[in-house]
């Protein structure tokens, strides 16, 4: 560990999963009560807005009921002590990182907690419901949508990603199947760019194998004592 200066993590739905937030792809997961192409696709939206907003709005709501979990105050607490380079890239869109008292935090799928006009393209902080059309705060327009990157479409900041991957040294991946690109490859991004990486994940992952090393375990138990390690505690 002792050359280890910048640090990428990667988490996924698993890390928010012991704070009661359904997973996607596991027995029972959001993917398995919804179909993706009715819910989370821009086609879908088009096709019948009121079943995708009445899905966020119920996600919206559910995730402001919960709380982050050791995982989370975990990472928190490597964001505040860890001194070098660290970037925390998510694919959830909740905000249980920052709740958690996380800074370095990159949402790559969006946030429930935003809304994204199409009308003007600003996106402004929203906890409340979308399916009453509500004007946008910035314009008026009752054009606002979930701030939530779909199938189809660009997952946000990549550029930025890249080039944290480009200087990481470790980078670790934490409650994700692997099941989704680009965010499934950047095991293999940072492994091409050097870093070491590292898996911690209830059950190996789809790209387990693309891991240096891998630990296997509910996230509240794994993060917490890799923080640990990293702190030198
Ligand atoms: P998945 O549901 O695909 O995978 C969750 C992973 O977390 C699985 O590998 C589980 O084994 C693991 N897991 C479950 N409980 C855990 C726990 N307590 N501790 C540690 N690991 C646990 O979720 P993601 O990989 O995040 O995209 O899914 C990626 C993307 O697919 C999501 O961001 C979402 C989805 O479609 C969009 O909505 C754009």
């Amino acid at each position: 560990m002792k050359d280890i200066r910048n640090i990428v993590i990667l988490t996924g739905a698993g890390v928010s999963a012991e704070s009661g937030i359904d997973t996607f792809r596991d027995g029972g997961g959001l993917w398995e009560q919804h179909r993706v192409e009715d819910v989370a696709t821009p086609e879908a939206f088009a096709r019948d807005p009121d079943l995708v907003l009445r899905f966020y709005d119920m996600r919206r709501e559910a995730i402001q009921t919960k709380e982050p979990n050791a995982a989370h105050l975990a990472l928190a607490r490597l964001d505040r002590e860890w001194e070098g380079e660290l970037l925390i890239v998510t694919q959830n869109v909740d905000d249980l990182h920052e709740r958690a008292g996380a800074k370095r935090v990159l949402h790559m799928h969006g946030e429930h907690l935003n809304a994204w006009c199409t009308a003007c393209d600003v996106r402004s902080p929203w906890t409340g419901p979308l399916l009453d059309r509500p004007a946008c705060p910035e314009c008026g327009a009752a054009e606002l949508r979930p701030d939530i990157v779909w199938f189809g479409e660009m997952p946000y900041r990549m550029d930025e990603i890249f080039e944290a991957l480009e200087q990481a040294d470790l980078f670790v991946s934490i409650g994700t199947s692997g099941a989704v690109y680009p965010a499934a490859g950047f095991v293999r991004n940072a492994r091409e760019f050097g870093a070491e990486t590292l898996e911690l994940n209830l059950e190996p992952s789809q790209g387990t194998a693309w891991f240096d090393e891998a630990r296997h375990g509910p996230a509240t138990a794994l993060v917490s004592a890799w923080v640990d390690e990293v702190l030198g505690l």
